[in-house]
C-alpha cells in the first residue's frame, strides 16, 4: 500500500495527487493514506501536503531500495529481488544465511556494513550511503571449477558500468577495480558446493561511491580512492547500481547459459592494469617479482618470473606498484 502510493505519487511527479483520487484508487480511507504518507517521510520521502489539491513528491531519499532503483532495471531476474537493510554487519554473511531460500539473482544490499569482510581475512570500509554494499544470489547450473570467472564477470560488468557513468577505470586481476592507481571497487566470491554442483555463489560488490578521505583513514586513503574523491563529484548510486546489474546479468548469462566468456574476458584484458607491467605475486607472504603477460579464457593470469620461468595463476593475490606504495 505504501509503496502503491508512492508509485503514484512518483508517476504525477509534476503535479498534486489528490487524497480522494488516492482513495479510490486504492480503495482505502484518508487516515490510512494519511500514514502512510507519515512512513515515506519517516523514510525521508519529501512530500508536501497542501489542502484541497493534495500530496507532492518533492524528493526522494539517496537510497538503494527496490522501490528507487527498479525503474532502471532492464533485468530479467538480476535484482528483480532487492533486499535491502540500513545496516548489516556484512551482506555476504546475509546473503549465505538467505541464500537456500532465496531466488537466483537476489540482491542483498545495505547502507552501511559494520564487518565488511575483504578477500584473506581483510576488513572492507563501508561507511553509511556512501557506497555500494552489495551480495548477488546466484544459482547456476555449472561446476564448481568454473565459479572463479564470476568473479571476472563482476569487475567487467562494473567496469563497464562505470564507463556508462562517463568514468574510466581499470582492473586489477582478479577483483579489483583501479583509478588512479588507487582501489575503488573490490569483489569477493564465496560459493557452497559440492563435488560436481554448485548449490549457491554469492558474488560480493563493494564500490567506494561518495566515501569521503576521512572515512578511510590514513593507512587505506593511501591505497584506496573513491569515485567522489577522483571525479570532484557526487555520483548517483541508484544510476550506478542499475548499471551493474544490467550489465552483469547479460555477461553472465552468456557465460552461463551458452559458455561464452568471450567478452568480460577482453574486457578484463583491455581494462587491465597488470598486463606487459612488472609486478610481484604474493605466495606465502613472500614477495616475486614478475611480469604480467596474459589473461587466458580460463581467467587465469600469465606470469613469468625474472628468471624466465612461466606460470598461469588460477587465483592469488598479485601488486603493481602505484604513487604510494603497491596496490
Ligand atoms: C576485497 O577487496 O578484498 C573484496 C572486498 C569485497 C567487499 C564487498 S562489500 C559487499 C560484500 N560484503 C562483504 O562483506 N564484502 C563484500
Amino acid at each position: 500500500m505504501k509503496n502503491d502510493i508512492l508509485r503514484l505519487l512518483k508517476e504525477n511527479k509534476d503535479g498534486y495527487v489528490s487524497g480522494g483520487n488516492i482513495c479510490e484508487s486504492f480503495g482505502v480511507s484518508r487516515t490510512a493514506i494519511w500514514k502512510c504518507i507519515n512512513q515515506l517521510k519517516e523514510e525521508g520521502y519529501e512530500i508536501e501536503s497542501v489542502p484541497k489539491h493534495g500530496y507532492k513528491l518533492l524528493s526522494c531519499p539517496d537510497v538503494l531500495t527496490h522501490e528507487e532503483v527498479y525503474r532502471e532495471l532492464e533485468t530479467d531476474k538480476i535484482g528483480r529481488n532487492i533486499v535491502h537493510f540500513d545496516t548489516v554487519d556484512s551482506t555476504n554473511e546475509k546473503a549465505k544465511n538467505l541464500a537456500v531460500a532465496a531466488e537466483h539473482g537476489t540482491v542483498v544490499i545495505s547502507e552501511e556494513q559494520t564487518i565488511g569482510k575483504g578477500r584473506l581475512g581483510r576488513s572492507f570500509v563501508s561507511p553509511k550511503n556512501k557506497g555500494i554494499w552489495m551480495s548477488i544470489i546466484l544459482k547456476p547450473d555449472i561446476e564448481p571449477m568454473k565459479v572463479s570467472l564470476i568473479t571476472q564477470i563482476g569487475a567487467a560488468a562494473v567496469n563497464k558500468a562505470l564507463i556508462n557513468m562517463g568514468i574510466e577505470s581499470f582492473i586489477k586481476w582478479p577483483n579489483d577495480i583501479i583509478i588512479n592507481n588507487k582501489k575503488v571497487c573490490g569483489i569477493l566470491t564465496e560459493m557452497s558446493c559440492e563435488l560436481t554442483m554448485v548449490n549457491f555463489v554469492v558474488l560480493g560488490i563493494g564500490i567506494n561511491v561518495n566515501v569521503d578521505k576521512e572515512d578511510f583513514g590514513e593507512e587505506i586513503g593511501n591505497v584506496a580512492t573513491s569515485l567522489k574523491l577522483e571525479t570532484k563529484k557526487k555520483i548517483d548510486r541508484k544510476k550506478l547500481l542499475a548499471y551493474i546489474l544490467n550489465n552483469f546479468e547479460k555477461l553472465y548469462n552468456d557465460y552461463v547459459d551458452r559458455d561464452d566468456i568471450v567478452k568480460p574476458i577482453s574486457i578484463c584484458k583491455e581494462r587491465s592494469i597488470l598486463l606487459g607491467k612488472e609486478i610481484q605475486v604474493i605466495k606465502k607472504g613472500q614477495a616475486y617479482k614478475a611480469k604480467a603477460l596474459d589473461i587466458e579464457e580460463n581467467g587465469s593470469l600469465v606470469v613469468q618470473y625474472e628468471h624466465g620461468e612461466i606460470e598461469e595463476l588460477i587465483s592469488g593475490e598479485v601488486s603493481i606498484r602505484g604513487k604510494e606504495g603497491y596496490v
